[in-house]
This record gives structure tokens, C-alpha cells and sequence, in this order.
């Protein structure tokens, strides 16, 4: 018996050492491992031995199978790596792939430029806090509280006196308390209202402006009003100055451009107006003055604030504000 397995196994060990390649290691397999292999029926007529054989050549027959199982395995695995080696060749000459450098976003660039026009016109650039005090944000600037007007920006309150700025025009405040007149700041920053559609976001950015000295007047805020919107725009676009109302400027205007879709025919960007709003203004009110000490009866000055997401739709066409902030590539790689 014991001689038995060990002829079935010598034969399949010798039969698996002249195997060439996949198909005939698995031949072999078969005939001594499968279902109906040598081994497999060795081991299934076991039981009908003489009691004193069994045990012993139970024993060997196991051990035997385990060892051609092992072999079996040893030998398909000596096959594998020879494949990729002789199919596949690296081509050490191909240049290595650019991880993508990234560049400034639409919103960073429209507000570098605005900033960049105002500057060379003699502003210099404040930032400040995007978690603002009521104080700052509402009550300085002439909006006291259950004053009506907060109903024009939906504040997101943090507590009963801190919100998240709805303007950059608190800027304004901390400016002044800074400094003595003459004032020239421009505040670019982010800003929030509790909002959301094609044209609104809840986060989006403003730039300030607040000239302050004496004998500044209406002519003075025209003048570079207009010279603004010729840098930023085209130079022969035609802006009207439109009477409106904010509470820290008296009297204020709001800015329009001829529609740059329709060029004034009307069209359903400028809802058929022919215009388009794209900044608020105004002389700073007495009262403004008044909350950082200022001499009411010496300075005056003119005050603006502009939404960057809206000056950068209309100057490149863009009809959904959500496109900045989805990060799809294809949209911003435009810019
Ligand atoms: N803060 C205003 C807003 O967010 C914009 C604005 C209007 C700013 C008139 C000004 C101004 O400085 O004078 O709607």
C-alpha cells in the first residue's frame, strides 16, 4: 500500500517537473488531484483495507496529497511573473505627467482688478473681520435697531449683537476710527445674507470705497464713479446715475451700465430695462460721521460698495452666480 502511493506520487512530482506551461501543470492536477485523480481514488478506498493498514496509510496519503497540492501551486506560481515581464515594456523616454498648477479663481481676479483700478487712483486697500459686532455692521452706520431697513439684508446672527458681516461697508467705521481725513480705502472681502438663487449665494464679495476730506461733493463721486467703470468695462460705456436709498449715504445713487447683452434694446438679463445695476453710493450721512467723531461741519465725503460675483457675471456673460463656487474645472479653467 505505502509502496503504491509513494509510485503515484513519484509519478506526478516527475510529470509535474516536465511541465511546460499552464495547460500541462493543470493536466497533471487533474490526474492525480481531481475528482477522479489516482490520489483522490487511493484515499476514497481506504476504508476498505485491513484495519491494521489503515491508519498508517490514511497517514501517508494525506501527507502525499498535501505535498502535490503545494507542488501543483509552487508551479503555476513559477509561471506568472514571466508573463507581464515578456509582454510588456516601460518606455523609460516618455515624459512624466504635470501635476495641474492651479491659478487664480474668477472671483480672486475680478477682485484684483477693481482693486488694482482704485489703487492707481490713490486708494489704499483695509481688510477686517468677516464676523462683525452690530455695532459695526448695522447700528455706526445709521441702522439702529427695528430700524426698517435691516429688512434689506437677511443677516445670519451669530448671537443677539455678533452676525456675519452682510456688507463690507463696516469697513467704513473701522477705517475712520483709525485715522484723522483725509480717507481713502477701498475694502474688498467676503460678505453673507441668508439667500440663495441664480443670482444670490449666501457667501459672496464686496469691495468698499469711502473718500473722506473737506470740500468733497457729488462732482467728486461722478467723476470717479465714472472713471471706474470705463477701466473696468469698455471705455465708452454709458453709466446713468439713479436716484435710491441706503441709510448711511444722503443723498445716495445706484449705478447703472447700459445692458451688455442687449446694449439697451432690453432683453430678459436687464428684465427689458435696458440697464443694469452694478454698485451702490452715495455721500456718507452726517450721522456716519457723528458715530467715529468726525467733524460734520468740515469733511464730507462720498461712500460705494460693489458685489464682485455680479460685476464678473456681467463682464463675461455668466448667467448663474453658483458657477464660481461649484469647482467644476471645465468652467473655471476659462479664466
Ligand atoms: N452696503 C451696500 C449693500 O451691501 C452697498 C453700498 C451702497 C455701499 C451705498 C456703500 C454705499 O458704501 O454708499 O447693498
Amino acid at each position: 500500500m505505502i509502496q503504491e502511493i509513494h509510485r503515484i506520487r513519484e509519478e506526478a512530482l516527475e510529470a509535474l517537473a516536465a511541465a511546460q506551461d499552464e495547460r500541462e501543470i493543470e493536466a497533471v492536477a487533474i490526474r492525480h488531484l481531481g475528482r477522479k485523480g489516482a490520489l483522490t481514488g487511493f484515499l476514497r478506498n481506504i476504508a476498505k483495507l485491513p484495519a491494521a493498514e489503515r491508519a498508517a496509510a490514511g497517514k501517508q496519503a494525506n501527507a502525499a496529497k498535501k505535498e502535490l497540492e503545494a507542488a501543483v501551486q509552487k508551479a503555476r506560481d513559477g509561471l506568472q511573473p514571466k508573463r507581464p515581464l515578456q509582454t510588456e515594456r516601460v518606455d523609460i523616454s516618455l515624459p512624466g505627467r504635470r501635476a495641474a498648477p492651479g491659478h487664480t479663481h474668477p472671483v480672486s481676479q475680478v477682485t484684483q482688478e477693481i482693486c488694482s483700478i482704485l489703487e492707481r487712483m490713490g486708494f489704499s486697500v483695509a481688510e477686517g473681520p468677516e464676523v462683525e459686532t452690530d455695532y459695526y455692521n448695522f447700528e455706526a452706520l445709521n441702522v439702529p435697531k427695528y430700524h426698517p431697513a435691516r429688512d434689506m439684508q437677511d443677516t445670519f446672527y451669530i448671537s443677539e449683537n455678533i452676525v456675519l458681516r452682510t456688507q463690507t461697508s463696516p469697513m467704513q467705521i473701522r477705517a475712520m476710527e483709525q485715522q484723522a481725513p483725509p480717507v481713502a480705502v477701498i475694502a474688498p472681502g467676503k460678505v453673507f445674507r441668508c439667500d440663495s438663487d441664480l443670482t444670490h449665494t449666501p457667501m459672496f464679495h464686496q469691495v468698499e470705497g469711502l473718500l473722506v476730506d473737506e470740500n468733497v461733493s457729488f462732482a467728486d463721486l461722478k467723476g470717479t464713479l465714472t472713471a471706474f467703470v470705463h477701466e473696468m468695462f469698455d471705455s465708452d460705456t454709458a453709466l446713468r446715475f439713479r436716484p435710491s436709498f441706503f441709510p448711511f449715504t444722503e443723498p445716495s445713487a445706484e449705478v447703472d451700465i447700459l445692458c451688455v447683452m442687449c446694449r439697451g434694446k432690453g432683453c430678459r438679463v436687464c428684465g427689458q430695462s435696458g440697464w443694469l445695476e452694478i454698485l451702490g453710493s452715495g455721500m456718507v450721512h452726517p450721522n456716519v460721521f457723528r458715530s467715529v467723531g468726525y467733524d460734520t461741519g468740515r469733511f464730507t465725503g462720498f461712500a460705494f460698495g460693489m458685489g464682485v460675483e455680479r460685476i464678473a457675471m456681467l463682464k463675461y456673460g455668466i448667467d448663474d452666480i453658483r458657477k464660481f463656487f461649484n469647482n467644476d474645472m471645465r468652467f473655471l479653467r476659462q479664466f
